[in-house]
């Protein structure tokens, strides 16, 4: 295998266009035959024909329909060439696979008796020889053939023509995709699957015919996922005025999936825990996850298939953008300030600790050794930052200026990030020059905040200092171009009107400084008292305040600053130096009292009636540990976990009878309504009871064991299991089994079984999770399973740093087996070493000699080792 860089300097453009392909599948249990027929045109006179192809074998190679011998062409593991093609030509090329063993998962395979495809990013090359790049777009006409009882349903991209029954048991079906596209897009499906169909009307009167497959009995939980594709298409149209573009759209449940959905043109597959949905086996959050995944891919269908991407170095081109997009939706299907505060905390927890990681990279990385590992929080979320903050400088009609530009000049077009900047600044007249080293330079920037106020003139100072730390590669940085949201408030809370110099409102009329230099002061006058200041509000950008201000001014934006994302950040703030203090009195065995003013004011906001219930649940959530890592400078996983029962007791001691109140106000309201507003009344009812529950209080205990027996939907039941697993008690095991009991059969919803006890505290967790990668219901070569029982636990900072047990070398093991297989899977786990240079020497030296070790397997993927070799 090859183990060198790619870089983006290196970036050719194409010798070759393909006016059309032709793809025949012929489908079989032992093998399947692929033919695939091409119209090539050679546009590099002299060129030599170069396609990419991994692993299938290649049975004929035709030009012009006569057929070459082995002296015609080389074939080496990851190339097929042919020194002499003529100008134009008819090229026809045939292969075989074994799709029943293919364990990657990526390019044709089985899941379930069901053939699929993943072919994103690089995996069409192991279906044939091609030109496997985005920037070669063409037309396909797609045949499936197969036994007509086994696969009755036939699917690809675009256009059913029609069905053949060829008579021997044996059908055949038609597709042609009018749409030119690259082939990462290209898709297929065959199998036995239940369907449920609607249709959605576009707003120029296409009728689309709407299509959700999974397996045969699943058919009644997927409504869900049908509800938010047509309110996806709805939104796409009022939001960005994009239609859809084809007769059909269809997406299709699988149940071994290596990511979570792909946007494959008209025909999106699926991993079914993200379509499959009802009251008992789905919780509020999977209900919204579905909602929102549905929209993502959908949204797809014009930022990134439509106006797909050059190269795999412009990724976030489609995937920032889209994101982007689906956390607009969700903030319009739900509430605009949680949606922001939830981004946040994702974007915090994942993308800041990957920029300050050994794999740190930046928006647009300008090298790889594989393309798989780009699917990453800083590709998908940190580019949809990078977005946000464009929509922040030119406002929000402004931006629907330069998107709809953005399609006019690049509809049908493969291109850049520097497209997309161009696109979106030039006709709001912005100069993004220096906008783009959002996209160039890695790591998360500093932002340093200090304040001066002169009451004789009136005037209150603001300087600002950027900077941003080394990240691999990228020794120092040039400043950013940072637009920060700011506010000065008078002493009722309410927003002054700000007059400065680099201080303007955006097509929002909302006040922005541009922040481009090292260091800026701004200067505001008219200040006849000193302000409090309010900034980065709605995080309008990707960065660390670093900003002594004064615990009163804290306090009182947490209870008074209109921006309610700063309302809950400044809480943040304040809880997270409360965090700090604890861990570092609990290094020093010191006893671990908490500040009664924050526990003061998180039990006043408790009764305020005037706050709604999804907002006292985000004030209510402590800053994750994940967050706390990054800012410690030893993860040290016994004093993180007696610093976190000390602050979560503390709570529920000095509120204990508003979180009761709080309990028992919406426990037990609407339990089947999943609407997003009664979601977060569940979710704050089930946040007070987790607090309840840290005392161990028996009355309480007894509240979270009748939830979960009397539970009419999964949210209850799996808040309570969650509590359950807490215990050392009878009642903990009693509610496992019965958990196991009820979902043996059912996949989806067992994996919340195993990751209820992976993400157990309990200091055992590290022996049950070994027990269950033994248990008949786990299996090693399915994803999910994987991702709930081993990355759930990866991601227990607590236990998977433990001293006292060795997780380092279990996960190790894990990790070689499961590359062997699936090298994405394996891939995904790696994240959990991501702290490694945090942990005390003993403890350091025990992770690296494990990374060590499974580097030095010598068939270890590409992607596993470019993860985890940085670390070293
Ligand atoms: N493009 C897909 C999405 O964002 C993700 C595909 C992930 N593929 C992968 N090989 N990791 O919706
Ligand atoms: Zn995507």
């Amino acid at each position: 295998m090859k183990q060198e860089k790619i870089f983006l300097k290196d970036y050719k453009s194409p010798d070759f266009t393909v006016d059309n392909v032709n793809l025949d599948f012929i489908l079989n249990e032992d093998f399947c035959r692929v033919i695939s027929q091409s119209q090539v045109r050679k546009t590099t006179p002299g060129a030599p024909l170069l396609l990419n192809g991994e692993g299938p074998k290649l049975i004929s190679i035709k030009v012009d329909g006569k057929a070459l011998d082995s002296s015609q062409y080389e074939l080496t593991s990851e190339e097929l060439m042919v020194k002499d093609v003529p100008d134009q030509f008819t090229l026809e090329i045939e292969t075989e696979l074994q799709p029943q063993n293919n364990t990657a998962l990526e390019g044709l395979y089985k899941s379930n008796g069901i053939f699929c495809t993943q072919c994103e990013a690089q995996s069409f090359r192991t279906i044939t020889y091609f030109w496997d790049r985005p920037d070669v777009m063409t037309s396909y006409s797609v045949t499936i053939e197969a036994d007509k009882t086994k696969y009755p349903v036939l699917l690809s991209n675009g256009d059913r023509l029609k069905v053949e029954d060829l008579g021997n048991g044996r059908h055949k079906a038609y597709w042609k995709d009018p749409h030119k596209k690259p082939c990462y897009l290209f898709a297929l499906v065959a199998g036995d699957l239940g369907v449920i169909r609607d249709t959605f009307t576009t707003r120029s009167g296409r009728k689309v015919n709407l299509e959700v497959y999974a397996a045969h009995g699943k058919q009644d939980r997927c409504h869900h996922a049908m509800e938010s594709l047509k309110k996806s298409m709805k939104w796409d149209e009022e939001a960005f005025g994009l239609e859809y573009d084809l007769n059909d759209y269809m997406i299709v449940a699988i149940d071994d999936f290596n990511a979570g959905a792909m946007e494959n043109k008209g025909l999106n597959i699926f991993n079914s825990r993200l379509v499959l949905a009802d009251t008992a086996s789905a919780t509020d959050t999977d209900f919204f996850s579905i909602e929102s995944v549905v929209a993502h891919e959908y949204f797809h269908n014009w930022t990134g298939n439509r106006v797909t991407l050059r190269d795999w170095f412009q990724l976030s081109l489609k995937e920032g953008l889209t994101v982007f997009r689906d956390q607009e939706f969700s903030g319009d299907m739900t509430d605009r300030g949680t949606q922001r505060i939830d981004d946040v905390d994702g974007l915090r927890a994942a993308q800041f600790a990957e920029d300050a990681g050994t794999n740190a990279h930046p928006v647009r990385p300008d090298s790889c050794m594989s393309v798989d590992n780009f699917f990453t929080s800083t590709i998908y979320e940190k580019g949809a930052e990078v977005i946000r903050m464009m929509q922040t400088i030119v406002g929000r009609k402004g931006f629907r200026k330069g998107m709809d530009e953005y399609f006019r000049r690049h509809d049908g077009q493969a291109v850049t990030t520097e497209d997309f900047a161009a696109a979106i600044s030039e006709p709001n007249g912005k100069d993004f020059t220096q906008f783009r080293r959002w996209y160039s330079q890695a790591g998360t920037p500093t932002v340093k905040v200090q304040e001066a106020y002169d009451a004789s003139k009136k005037e209150y100072t603001l300087t600002l200092e950027q900077s941003c730390a080394p990240t691999p590669g990228q020794p120092t940085k040039e400043p950013f171009h940072i637009p920060l949201m700011v506010a000065l408030l008078d002493k009722q809370g309410k927003e002054l009107p700000l007059n400065a110099k680099g201080v303007h409102t955006n097509s929002d009329g909302k006040y922005i400084i541009e922040l481009r230099e090292a260091r800026e002061v701004y200067t505001f006058t008219g200040m006849n008292e000193k302000p409090v200041l309010s900034i980065l509000r709605e995080f309008s950008a990707p960065v660390t305040l670093q900003w002594a201000a004064a615990a009163d001014d804290l306090y009182f934006l947490v209870e008074k600053d209109p921006d309610s994302f700063n309302r809950r950040e400044m809480a943040q703030k304040l809880a997270s130096d409360i965090y700090s203090d604890l861990i570092a009195k609990a290094r020093k065995k010191e006893a671990l009292t908490v500040e009664p003013r924050f526990l003061k004011a998180l039990n006043a906001l408790l009764l305020d009636t005037k706050a709604s219930p999804a907002f006292k649940a985000k004030m209510l959530q402590l800053p994750s540990l994940h967050v706390l890592a990054q800012k410690e400078a030893v993860l040290d996983a016994n004093a993180f976990y007696a610093a976190r029962n000390a602050f979560r007791t503390a709570i529920a001691k000095e509120c204990r009878q508003a979180l009761l109140d709080t309990y028992r106000q919406y426990h037990g309201v609407e339990t089947k309504n999943h609407d997003s507003k009664v979601g977060a009344h569940r979710r704050l009812k089930n946040m007070a009871l987790g607090y309840l529950a840290e005392t161990k209080d028996p009355e309480i205990l007894k509240l979270a064991s009748e939830q979960y027996w009397k539970a009419e939907n999964l949210t209850d039941r799996m808040a309570a299991m969650a509590i359950l697993a807490e215990l050392d008690s009878p009642e903990r095991t009693k509610a496992l089994d019965h958990f196991y009991q009820e979902w043996k059969n059912d996949s989806v919803v067992l994996n919340k079984w195993f990751t209820v006890q992976a993400t157990s505290l309990r200091p055992h967790t590290l022996d049950e999770v070994k027990a269950l990668t033994k248990h008949p219901a786990f299996n090693i070569t399915n994803p999910n399973n994987v991702y709930s029982l081993l990355r759930a636990f990866g991601s227990n900072l607590i236990r998977f740093n433990d001293p006292q047990t060795d997780a380092f070398k279990f996960y190790a093991d894990c990790i070689i087996e499961i590359d062997a297989k699936n090298p994405q899977v394996a891939s995904r786990l790696c994240a959990a070493f991501n702290f490694v240079q945090k942990l005390e020497p003993a403890m350091k030296d025990r992770a690296l000699s494990e990374i060590k070790r499974i580097v030095a397997v010598e068939t270890l993927s590409k992607n596993s080792r470019e993860l985890l070799q940085s670390a070293l």
